[in-house]
């Protein structure tokens, strides 16, 4: 309400002052007394022309405000961004159909005559409204200092967080202990303080296991961060009451990270002097599915994607997930890390953002052409809402990391955000230096362990 009431209470008058309740007459009843009072040597036959400038003018300031107020309705920086620049042309946009609209309405009155000159004027008026916001966001720019995120003096941030993903405990023939191993060696060896592990640890049932074993590694006295990822929801048994992923994550993964001092982005976010780790699973809303995915000369359908199966592809997640079905399940992931992440923004520190899913499409990577039919996948790859999500709070996400893909990509600059993905997986093992005083992130030099 706070944001919008204004625009429509003022697109409200500008329409109604197009009515004859704003014709030439009615202005030059109430002006004509003013001129006399305050400039008595006026010749009252300048009046009409008086009349006339006033009323073009009246356009022009009109479309100024409402520009204005779009731009604050849509809560952007007053500044020529990247992020900001489609939506100057949205604001002109709106203002040009305003204007049209409030001409139109006078094609319908006899005192009033609609004319397509005082629509350029309506236009320039929104020009010039826009260009007074980035002005004025120019001017306060230089004169305040760039913020720095508070920090209390008396606590010593942590240095460093290294950042992996992707463990798949439980297709390692021994148990997953190699892999534990190594990530220990790879913690000790970066002298990070924090680890944070973005999903795909394995089966829910075993997240015990799991979880006893990533506190092993990190040592007792580590921070230890998760995400969980769509392997750890996937069951190997019965269902055991788990009607939903949410009833998997309730069952398994809350008591497990309980135990082992643990915590779970899908649960909480950690707090930290200097930083705020934010994040969770994120799960996939068909946003990122591929226009070019072919099979058998014939494209997959939404019920195609929403039953995992195509073309003799089958994407496993369907059979393994309780109560998977539409897209109930990334809502909800959209949901909760909306909450999460305006709680973590509202603490004023940087925040690192961690999904096990990807949040933009640009983190997908086509190895080639004859990767075609497999594209199909790219829709399990992710949450184009989530991207929105820490679009929209770019200025406070230092960096938004994630797995789930395997594939390894640079960091992007992705809407202002600093995107990667860890391309860890079970072949190979990769990780992360994200250090917490220069909020930059480089990824460790040459793996101990190939399979
Ligand atoms: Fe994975
Ligand atoms: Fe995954």
């Amino acid at each position: 309400m706070r944001r919008w009431l204004p625009v429509a209470l003022w697109a409200g008058f500008v329409l109604y002052a197009s009515t004859s309740v704003g014709s030439g007459d009615h202005s030059a009843h109430y002006l004509r007394p003013f001129l006399a009072w305050l400039f008595p040597w006026l010749a009252s036959a300048s009046y009409p022309d008086i009349n006339f400038f006033t009323r073009k003018t009246a356009h022009v300031v009109q479309f100024v405000v409402y520009a204005a107020l779009l731009w604050r309705g849509l809560r952007l920086p007053p500044a020529l961004t990247v992020r900001t620049r489609s939506v100057v042309a949205w604001v002109l946009g709106s203002s040009a159909a305003l204007g049209f609209l409030s001409e139109g309405i006078q094609l319908f009155s006899a005192q009033r005559t609609a004319q397509l000159a005082d629509v350029g004027l309506d236009f320039g008026g929104a020009v010039l409204g826009a260009a007074l916001v980035l002005a004025l966001g120019a001017l306060i720019g230089r004169r305040t200092p760039p913020e720095t995120p508070p920090r209390p003096p008396e606590e010593e941030p942590p240095g460093k967080v290294l950042i992996t993903s992707d463990l798949h405990l439980d297709d390692a023939a021994d148990g997953g202990r190699g892999i534990l191993e190594e990530l220990r060696s790879r913690f000790v060896q970066s002298g990070a303080d924090v680890l944070l592990v973005a999903g795909d640890f394995g089966v829910a049932e075993r997240a015990e296991e799991w979880m006893a074993g990533l506190r092993a590694a990190a040592g007792p006295g580590a921070e230890v961060v998760i995400c969980l990822g769509n392997h750890d929801h996937w069951l190997q048994g019965e269902a055991d009451g788990c009607r939903s992923p949410e009833d998997v994550r309730e069952k398994f993964w809350r008591p497990a990270c309980k135990a082992h001092r643990i915590h779970c982005l899908d649960f909480e976010n950690v707090s930290l002097p200097g930083v705020v780790i934010c994040g969770g699973y994120g799960h996939y809303d068909f946003g990122f599915k591929d226009p070019d995915a072919v099979a058998d000369s014939k494209r997959p359908t939404m019920a195609d994607y929403q039953s995992g199966r195509f073309g003799g592809m089958t994407y496993p997640d369907m059979d393994r997930i309780p109560g998977l079905a539409g897209t109930e399940e990334a809502m909800r992931q959209t949901r909760a890390i909306s909450h999460r992440l305006s709680a973590a923004c509202d603490e004023g520190k940087p925040v690192l953002f961690a999904t096990h899913t990807i949040p933009f499409s640009s983190l997908i990577v086509h190895k080639s052409a004859i990767y075609s039919p497999r594209r199909f996948f790219d829709a399990y790859s992710g949450n184009s809402a989530i991207g929105i999500l820490i679009s929209a709070m770019a200025t406070s996400v230092a960096l938004a990391v994630s797995g789930h893909t395997h594939d390894q990509t640079p960091v992007l600059q992705i809407h202002g955000v600093p995107c990667v993905n860890t391309g860890s997986g079970p072949d190979r093992l990769r990780f992360l230096l994200f250090d917490l005083k220069t909020l930059s992130v480089t990824p460790l030099q040459e793996d101990l362990r190939t399979m």
